[in-house]
């Protein structure tokens, strides 16, 4: 059942910091702050390229992953959305790693696109939620998100768990690869660690992301934006927005924004933006402060360590604890995800059930 909450997305969103805590344990030993993968039919040390592929928030994922796998372990990476991934036909190189997420195991879309990918002698990697899937059946090797069941149409606590699972595997294939010491490991490791009560803390803000709720849910557009693992995160939001409320949402890279975007910006159009305190903090500022200037409503996901910068120029915002630049991307999701169940709870639309949507999208 839904234990008291009024909808399983709510209970769902509820169970992230269980899930990332649990889906830890499988991969991490905290005593020694290593991850420990299980073993696996090919060798990350070598792989010359992964290839991702995934459809809806399991593709977000995904993207992320490409940013954690080429910044972090200095592996190429190309991604696309299984139903594009599976014509494109792309070059590959034979021994490369085909990585694919899905949290049912059975998208038509991304079964396709792993069958085409087996078809090219790529090994399979498969981050699967439920274990005896299709997909986990076809794979050379699964690595499973331990969320549990998700009822809910709109994915959350999966999400958070598939960047958990991909972001061991960036440790051990960063460690693999020689880019990794064991000190920048056990730092990685500890961000990690430190999630599950980090993520806990996000539900104090309930009160400030139904007010931002208030203000979304009046909107007919509404634009969303970061940047780096950020822009992935905008991209989740403006989905789960769009699928549960009905209202319409995009996700642009903030600093794309100017280069065509911004000519929507009006009082009438709010925008989210995910904005923690990492590296590329001031140059998310800088393209908000263009948007504000343009007569934009700013709604600012950032932390602790952001939110006096961000109070500035924001017209609300919710402040998160402050985490490692690493994991900023699983703990802001959290809060992008509540909004648009709180939206989609003001609008009275089905929340688990929205129109048009099948929990497991098994045609092409
Ligand atoms: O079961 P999968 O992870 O393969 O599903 C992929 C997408 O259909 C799924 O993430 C969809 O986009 C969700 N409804 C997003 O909330």
């Amino acid at each position: 059942g839904k234990d008291g909450y009024r909808h399983f997305m709510e209970k769902e969103l509820h169970e992230h910091p269980l899930v990332i805590g649990q889906t830890l344990q499988r991969m991490v030993d905290p005593a020694s702050r290593r991850v420990f993968l299980p073993d696996m039919p090919f060798d990350l040390a070598t792989v010359p390229r992964a290839v991702i592929t995934a459809c809806g928030s399991a593709f977000y994922a995904g993207m992320v992953g490409r940013y954690w796998l080429e910044a972090i372990a200095r592996l190429p990476v190309d991604i696309d959305v299984a139903s594009e991934m599976r014509y494109r036909n792309p070059p590959l190189t034979e021994g490369s790693l085909g990585l694919l997420i899905s949290q049912s195991g059975e998208t038509a879309d991304t079964l396709a696109a792993l069958r085409s990918l087996r078809q090219k002698a790529i090994h399979i990697l498969s981050v699967l939620n439920v274990e005896h899937s299709t997909m986990a059946r076809e794979s050379d090797s699964v690595l499973g998100t331990v969320a549990g069941p998700e009822i809910s149409v709109a994915s959350t606590k999966a999400f958070t768990a598939q960047l958990t699972v991909l972001a061991c595997l960036t440790i051990a294939t960063a460690r693999a690869r020689g880019m990794l010491d064991a000190l920048a490991e056990e730092e990685l490791v500890a961000a990690l660690l430190d999630l599950p009560s980090r993520a806990a803390e996000v539900f104090t803000q309930g009160a400030a992301i139904r007010r931002l709720a208030g203000v979304v849910a009046e909107a007919r557009d509404v634009l969303y934006l970061g940047r780096g693992s950020m822009f992935p995160i905008a991209m989740e939001g403006a989905l789960k927005l769009k699928e549960i409320s009905y209202i319409h949402a995009e996700a642009y890279a903030a600093g794309e924004m100017k280069h065509g975007p911004i000519s929507l910006i009006d009082r009438t159009v709010p925008i989210v933006a995910s904005v923690p305190y990492t590296p590329l903090f001031d140059k998310t500022l800088s393209n908000l402060q263009e948007a504000k200037a343009r007569g934009g409503r700013l709604l600012v996901f950032t932390d602790t360590k952001g939110a006096d910068r961000v109070s500035a120029i924001a017209e609300d915002m919710v402040v998160l604890p402050h985490v490692h630049d690493f994991v900023a991307p699983i703990l802001q999701t959290i809060p992008v995800q509540m909004l648009a169940y709180e939206v989609a709870v003001l609008k009275g639309t089905d929340v688990d059930q929205p129109r048009n949507l099948a929990k497991s999208v098994t045609v092409e």
